[in-house]
């Protein structure tokens, strides 16, 4: 635990804390046959995020939380890995892995330095895990170590626009339509009423830091909630999220 960064330190106590509020969304998630993404729930029938195939795919979910994801893969023939950082939340992903008698293997650890072998994945998946709160000039290095070439890395977080147009406060309501924070210079991101590490990129970043990996960007998905969708997060009401992005995914293919 010392030798962890400072940010890996605070977000595992963090989430260690944060982990009760997770269990009844895992709890869902696990349950659920068809996999969904995001605040919104958008199911993959229509965004289509997971990779067609995946039987005998070798898959690392980095900052895998209550390891719902990696759930629906191993369901579909995939052989997942999750790797967390909070206790916590392994402990609940690995109740629900005998409850619904579906194991795999589960590391706690810091996705920045993830203790396997180079080359040994054909799919690195996130989703607001590693993606949101690693250190990207750390975590898209490892990502880019870890998966075999034309390997595939797929990982969801807030949109950019959302993240600007936030308050600085939760209690001040959501996003509206004013930029209240600089795009240039985004990295290390520290919420006043929060006590987690998170990171954010400019689009110009991620591009360049994806590619000086050795990664090819095959597609920004930019999530759009159906009408009518409701979230219980908020940050952003389903109306703000109808005209701008709220979440966005990247794809990209390692070369
Ligand atoms: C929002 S959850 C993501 C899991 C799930 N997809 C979800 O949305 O509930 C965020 C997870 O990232 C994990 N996490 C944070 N920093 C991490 C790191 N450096 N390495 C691995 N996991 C990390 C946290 O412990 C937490 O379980």
């Amino acid at each position: 635990m010392t030798d962890l960064p400072e940010h890996v330190r605070r977000n595992r106590a963090y989430w260690d804390t944060l982990a009760a509020e997770y269990v009844g969304p895992g709890e869902r998630n696990w349950a659920s046959e068809e996999p969904s993404w995001g605040i919104w729930g958008i199911p993959d029938a229509e965004v289509r995020l997971l990779p067609a195939e995946l039987a005998g795919r070798d898959v690392i979910e980095l900052g895998c939380g209550t390891a719902y994801i990696s759930a629906w893969l191993a369901r579909r023939g995939a052989r997942p890995v999750g790797i967390d950082n909070s206790p916590a939340q392994l402990e609940t992903a690995t109740r629900l892995q005998r409850e619904h008698g579906v194991e795999f293997p589960l590391i706690l650890g810091n996705a920045e330095a993830v203790p396997l072998p180079d080359a040994s994945f054909d799919v690195a998946i996130s989703e607001y895990g590693a993606a949101l709160w690693a250190d990207p000039y750390k975590w898209i290095p490892e990502a880019a170590r870890l998966l075999r070439p034309g390997g595939e890395l797929i990982f969801l977080t807030n949109g950019l626009l959302c993240i600007l147009c936030v308050p600085d406060l939760e209690a001040d309501g959501p996003a509206t339509d004013r930029l209240r924070r600089p795009y240039f210079g985004m990295h290390r991101n520290e919420w006043p009423d929060s006590d987690g590490v998170e990171f954010h990129l400019g689009h110009g970043d991620w591009i360049r830091l994806l590619r000086a990996n050795g990664f090819e960007i095959t597609d920004l998905i930019e999530l759009r909630p159906p009408d009518g969708a409701t979230s219980t997060y908020p940050w952003v009401t389903a109306e703000w999220a109808r005209s701008w992005p709220s979440e966005e995914v990247w794809r990209a293919r390692r070369r």
